[in-house]
């Protein structure tokens, strides 16, 4: 019953995607348990390159089925889209199993997800745009739609009813908006139901089946550790729970059938949006970084922050998630560094701490005291083994694994699938 989760140990775009990918020709199952489309999965197959942004990253392997689990939140049209572009590149996607719990994003949920930030003004978190938090919001008010919904007409009306009650009030005397019309919406949802019938599936009963079977299920995280709405930055964090515990609930999994938790971790650190992060280089290291390390989100387009390696974080993710493994991602883009700084503790008002703090005031004026170690120049993309690895690089891994608490089992080289070094295999 070998079930492993996968998921981000930072603030996301760890290199999800290509692990995922990578697992997918050993694996029966991929899950993607929390988020939706807010997510931007980069996968490198030979000289073809994906985004995929709601489906599992496990559609790209031929023999593994792709589930979007109760916990996901789905934008219909965005999932026609990703799927349609897909099968033009000759992709089968028919595999795709959707729960009929998942909640949908409507069209609401992404104009009030816009007008909230709008709103906000300098305050404002810098979501994706994609209606994830309102749609959360609607399910933890009870007034959320959900796919089953798609296939009963009168209670899909009275479930659009219920929330746009509040919502057009909002719109209309807070906001400054039109407000939306009931029918217009139920009629929009109402033509995705057909076409989303052949994939909608009891997710719940058919994973645990595969379990009892025997069979080998990963469940792809979303986002990442720092993003989690009850262990990360709040207010500065998603709307969901992409840590370990989130692919139990979001999946209807229980704790006791997860074999291996994973966290995806990458030799430097990046965010997109807004919020604390300690490590943030403003100087030409961090635009380095960005450069050669490509950080421009998939989804949005923006460019990510960047900054050094903060093995507190990484020590944070190894505790709330339970880490079994580590994979390392995108060590080459640290190549040509005479020195790399690494954070190991912070200093907060002249005291030196080594775990993450719990009081967001700490954080936020948290200054990362550094080590530097020794870096290489040496091009380190055809590496196959550890042993490949220049001895700087090597001590720079074993350095990171030793400050945070659990072995790197795979380190990656490159965006493609064969640029990986793997140290204990995963399976
Ligand atoms: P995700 O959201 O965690 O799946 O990560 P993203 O796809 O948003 O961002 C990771 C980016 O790094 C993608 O463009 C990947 O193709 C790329 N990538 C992943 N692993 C490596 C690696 O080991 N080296 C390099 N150079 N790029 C990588
Ligand atoms: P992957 O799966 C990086 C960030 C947004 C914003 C905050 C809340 O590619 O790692 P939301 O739209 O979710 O309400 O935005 O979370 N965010 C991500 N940052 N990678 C992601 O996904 C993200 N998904 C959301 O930038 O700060
Ligand atoms: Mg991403």
């Amino acid at each position: 019953m070998p079930a492993l989760v996968l998921l981000g140990a930072q603030w996301g775009d760890e290199g999800k995607g290509k692990a995922t990918d990578l697992l997918g020709g050993s694996v029966d199952y991929v899950v993607r348990y929390q988020g939706g489309n807010n997510a931007g999965h980069t996968v490198v197959v030979g000289d073809q390159k994906y985004a995929l942004h709601l489906l599992p990253s496990g559609i790209l392997s031929p023999g593994c089925t792709p589930v979007i689990g109760n916990g996901v939140v789905v934008d219909p049209s965005v999932l026609f889209s990703e799927l349609n572009g897909l099968n033009e590149r000759g992709v089968d996607t028919s595999k795709l199993l959707i729960s009929g719990n998942a909640h949908i994003i409507t069209p609401y949920n992404v104009t009030v997800d816009k007008v909230t930030e709008r709103f906000l003004g300098k305050r404002k978190i810098g979501t994706t745009g994609r209606g994830i938090g309102p749609t959360y919001a609607d399910k933890i008010n009870r007034v959320g739609i959900r796919v089953q919904d798609l296939y009963d007409e009168s209670i899909l009306t009275q479930k659009v009813e219920a929330a746009l009650d509040v919502k057009n009030q909002m719109l209309t005397k807070l906001y400054n908006r039109r407000a939306i019309a009931v029918d217009q919406v139920v009629e929009e949802l109402l033509g995705y139901a057909e076409k989303l019938a052949p994939y909608v599936a009891d997710t719940v009963l058919v994973l645990n089946r595969a379990l009892d079977d025997d069979k080998v299920v990963l469940f792809e995280g979303g986002q990442g550790t720092l993003l989690d709405i009850d262990h990360g930055t709040y207010p500065f964090v998603t709307s969901s729970n992409p840590t370990a515990g989130g692919a139990c609930t979001g999946a209807g999994v229980g704790p006791t059938k997860i074999s291996r938790v994973i966290g995806i971790l990458k030799a430097y650190t990046t965010r997109v949006g807004s919020g604390p992060f300690p490590t943030e280089l403003f100087d030409e290291d961090g635009e380095a970084l960005r450069r050669i390390g490509g950080e421009r989100g998939v989804t949005t387009g923006r460019d990510r922050r960047c900054g050094w390696f903060d093995a507190v974080i990484a020590r944070y993710a190894t505790r709330v998630n339970g880490l079994t493994d580590f994979f390392l991602t995108k060590l080459d883009v640290l190549t040509g560094w005479e020195q790399i700084p690494v954070c190991v503790a912070y200093e907060i008002d002249g005291k030196r701490v080594e775990e993450l703090p719990y009081s967001q005031s700490d954080f936020h004026h948290a200054k990362p005291v550094y080590e530097t170690l020794p870096g290489w120049s040496e091009d380190i993309t055809k590496a196959k083994s550890f042993s490949d690895l220049p001895k700087n690089a090597q001590n720079y891994v074993k350095a990171l694994e030793e400050m945070s608490g659990a072995p790197i089992s795979a380190i990656g080289v490159g965006p493609g699938r064969d640029e990986t070094i793997e140290i204990n295999s995963f399976l």
